[in-house]
């Protein structure tokens, strides 16, 4: 009867708006329809999509045309083409937990792990228990040919994995070391490509996937630069790609894409190098799959952004997410670029071009000047088309800029470039010819020399390594604090992303120019991209000891055991958070807070989404009633390892209150104390201020209240640390009150 009453109506709105649809066919955007948890009972989710699209389309034909995409493994939503009005109809029907606009989102682009104090001979205690693990990435795909991903030596592939290999294109194949790989490409965003498989023509994918469970390799070097042994922090686990990254980016519906096939395909983690600006949480693909996957005891790791050092750029920031800042390690690249004259002058850069000659003759784009005279830019920065090949070719140019000026010396024939900086940098950029990066006044000592010198000279030296202090936050790595679940503090954790030597894939270029001729089993990138794989391994390695752990609890035991990271500038924790890493602690915390699937939802009530979302999200359950739902306590609502809070505008006092619950994971009857350092301006209170445990896993609760007043007209920063300590662990948690400047 209802069934054909809805046919009836269908019928009358088809004859209504079929020639509107018909005109505006090439007006239909792509967006995903999120409906949150797979429905419990037995009913066809393909057909539940159709029957939406055709409610609020009208047209059969249309409707079927307009859907892209079913998820329907690990969440219940599609993609399809939809007008403007059609997006209302949909948002309104029940089930219907958002519809949002499918966008592009960015990637994040060896001795890390000994850096970390994973040294080579380092054994986990759980290898068998490490070769069974599986992790997941998302990325740009990746290259089995790898000495990285040799499975010498690896059993057969562990017995609960339901994943597939897609073959096709320059993909000839799994191993043993990588068991799956698959590709989404929902919306072609490469069109004539060749590769339509999950091979890595980009190097992102292989690079992310050798950090984190890439095997020894001896030797491995970029043309003789950081030479050394690579491998990854689980070398025994074993990988999954799915690619989701082309050439344009990577899509809203290829991440979900991803992460439906992940989850369900037994994945114990997931590492996902890619971002864009936040976003309501149930509108934002990343947020959506890490919440599915955490559902099913599986943790997400994210890159935090390269939009800093700006406040406010942290990206990722869901709770359920552990989200990576980058830090740099001990090591810096410096290339060396010789005046005539004798004069070193030391840049940062990754130069692979040994001299073949003693010196070469050395001009400055103001003088290599096109005089034609109509170019535009400017000559003294080298600037595209502004400066004559006659009087490049053969010399070393200096350029006052440091956009792209390799690739003109290059195509001019220039001998090398040598790039003066805008500020201080802590980023080697790898350049096209032999080239280095100097600092704004050692630029215009250089220019001095070439005006005040008859026959000017100059040499570009091979990279050498320097040994430098750290760890430090790399300057592109997004601060916090988040824009939106504002009391949750993020980034949650620092990792190596500076400068990282890994694998990389054979069909793409160092630099991923196509002019450049140079291919490299393994490449030196930097980016938070490259610290979240280093996290997620962490998160494996924990996972090795700790197999049923929940991912709330692997997450703080990084975040609890993480080394704070002493930050010059006034952001303290907005850059590195926890600090960073340290898995060998790590797999060792004493205490963890551990969130339930229950605590969340109580946030997500807390935070104000409608309890009928908050239904589908976390299915079961058909209405959601956060009201007469016990509420969720504190400031933050959420029992998370910091504690954070973000004042209002105006604001002159702090008053929040935390109430947290440990659970005893080191010995079964321990006595914790706690320790609180903080600046005179807060007062800190804990209750209690000793937990006696009697048993492992057993639950303990206590309450932090943290009190005191703000300078008028000062952007506040205030941070403290929280110590939980018994004779042997001390479980970290950082305290940090933020109220932006008026
Ligand atoms: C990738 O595939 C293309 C097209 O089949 C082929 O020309 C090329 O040689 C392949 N590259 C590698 C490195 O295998
Ligand atoms: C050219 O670049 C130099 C160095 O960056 C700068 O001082 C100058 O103002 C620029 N000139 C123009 C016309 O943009
Ligand atoms: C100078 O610039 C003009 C316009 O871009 C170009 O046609 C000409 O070839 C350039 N001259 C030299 C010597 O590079
Ligand atoms: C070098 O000479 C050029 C052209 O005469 C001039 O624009 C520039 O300011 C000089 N730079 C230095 C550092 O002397
Ligand atoms: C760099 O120096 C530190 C401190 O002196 C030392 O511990 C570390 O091993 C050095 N690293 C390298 C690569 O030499």
């Amino acid at each position: 009867m209802f069934q054909t009453l809805q046919q009836m109506l269908v019928l009358i709105l088809l004859l209504v708006t079929t020639t509107v649809h018909g005109s505006n066919a090439h007006e239909r955007k792509a967006y995903i329809v999120y409906m949150g948890e797979l429905p419990e009972a037995e009913t066809s989710v393909m057909d539940d999509h159709h029957n939406l699209l055709l409610t609020a389309i009208g047209d059969q034909k249309v409707a079927r045309e307009s859907k892209i995409y079913s998820y329907k493994k690990s969440f219940n939503g599609f993609a399809a083409r939809l007008l403007p009005h059609e997006v209302k109809r949909i948002s309104d029907e029940e089930g219907v937990v958002s519809v949002f606009p499918n966008t592009l989102l960015k990637l994040h682009t060896t001795r890390s792990w000994d850096f970390l104090g994973m040294r080579k001979t380092f054994r986990g205690g759980n290898r068998k228990v490490e070769s069974d693990i599986i992790v997941g990435l998302l990325d740009t795909g990746i290259w089995v040919g790898a000495p990285s991903f040799s499975d010498k030596g690896y059993g057969p592939v562990p017995a609960k994995w339901k994943g597939k290999c897609v073959t096709g294109g320059n993909f000839t194949g799994c191993n043993r070391k990588v068991i799956g790989a698959r590709y989404s490409n929902l919306e072609n965003q490469d069109p004539g490509t060749v590769n339509l498989s999950p091979a890595d023509d980009d190097g992102h994918g292989t690079h992310t996937s050798s950090t984190l469970a890439g095997v020894h390799v001896r030797g491995a070097s970029l043309y003789g630069i950081a030479k050394g042994t690579a491998r990854g922090g689980v070398p025994s686990a074993r990988i999954a790609m799915y690619k989701v990254c082309w050439t344009m980016g990577c899509s809203d519906m290829d991440l979900l894409a991803g992460f439906d096939d992940a989850i369900a395909d037994g994945v114990d983690l997931i590492s996902v190098s890619i971002g864009g600006p936040s976003r309501n949480l149930f509108e934002d693909p990343i947020a959506i799959g890490a919440f599915h996957a955490m559902k099913k005891g599986i943790l997400t790791s994210c890159s935090a952004g390269n939009d800093g050092p700006y406040t406010s750029t942290v990206q990722n920031i869901a709770p359920w997410i552990m989200t990576v800042a980058a830090s740099g390690i001990d090591r810096q690249f410096r290339t060396v670029a010789t005046l005539g004259s004798g004069k070193r002058f030391f840049g940062i850069a990754i130069n692979t071009f040994s001299p073949k000659r003693k010196m070469y003759p050395l001009t400055s784009g103001t003088l290599a000047a096109n005089s034609s005279g109509d170019t535009f830019g400017n000559a003294s920065a080298c600037d595209y088309g502004t400066i004559s090949m006659d009087k490049v070719k053969g010399n070393i140019v200096f350029c006052m800029g440091n956009s792209g000026q390799d690739y003109t010396i290059k195509e001019l024939g220039g001998a090398g470039a040598i790039m003066a900086l805008d500020e201080r940098t802590d980023i080697a950029f790898t350049t096209l010819v032999p080239g280095t990066f100097v600092l704004p006044i050692d630029g215009i000592r250089i220019e001095h020399y070439i005006n005040s010198t008859k026959n000017p000279q100059a040499v570009i030296e091979k990279t050498k390594t320097y040994n430098i202090s750290a760890p430090f936050v790399a300057s592109f790595s997004s601060r916090g604090p988040p824009s939106i679940a504002l009391n949750i503090l993020k980034p949650d954790i620092a990792a190596p992303g500076l400068d990282i030597l890994a694998a990389y894939s054979r069909l793409a270029t160092i630099t991923g120019d196509p002019t450049d001729k140079r291919h490299a089993l393994f490449n030196i990138i930097s980016g938070t991209s490259m610290a979240c794989p280093h996290a997620a391994a962490a998160a494996a390695y924990v996972k090795s000891f700790h197999p049923d752990w929940s991912p709330a609890a692997i997450k703080s035991a990084i975040m609890t055991t993480a080394t704070p990271m002493k930050i010059k500038e006034v952001e303290a924790e907005l850059g590195s958070g926890s600090g960073q890493i340290n898995p060998i602690k790590a797999a060792h915390p004493g205490l963890v807070y551990d969130i339930s699937i229950s605590s969340y939802i109580r946030f997500l009530c807390k935070q104000g989404y409608n309890g009928t979302s908050i239904g589908l999200i976390a299915g079961g359950h058909k209405k959601y009633d956060c009201s007469k739902f016990q509420p969720a306590q504190g400031t933050d609502g959420l029992n998370y390892p910091n504690l954070h809070t973000q004042l209002k505008k105006n604001s002159s006092r702090i008053l929040a209150t935390f109430h947290r619950t440990v659970t005893n994971v080191g010995h079964d009857k321990s006595v914790y104390k706690v320790k609180v350092t903080s600046p005179r301006s807060l007062s800190i209170r804990v209750f209690p201020e000793t937990l006696k445990f009697n048993s492992l896993h057993q639950k303990m609760s206590f309450k932090v209240v943290v009190k005191g007043g703000l300078k008028r007209n000062e952007t506040q920063i205030i941070s403290a640390l929280l110590e939980w300590k018994d004779f042997k662990h001390s479980v970290k948690s950082h305290i940090l009150i933020y109220r932006p400047l008026e």
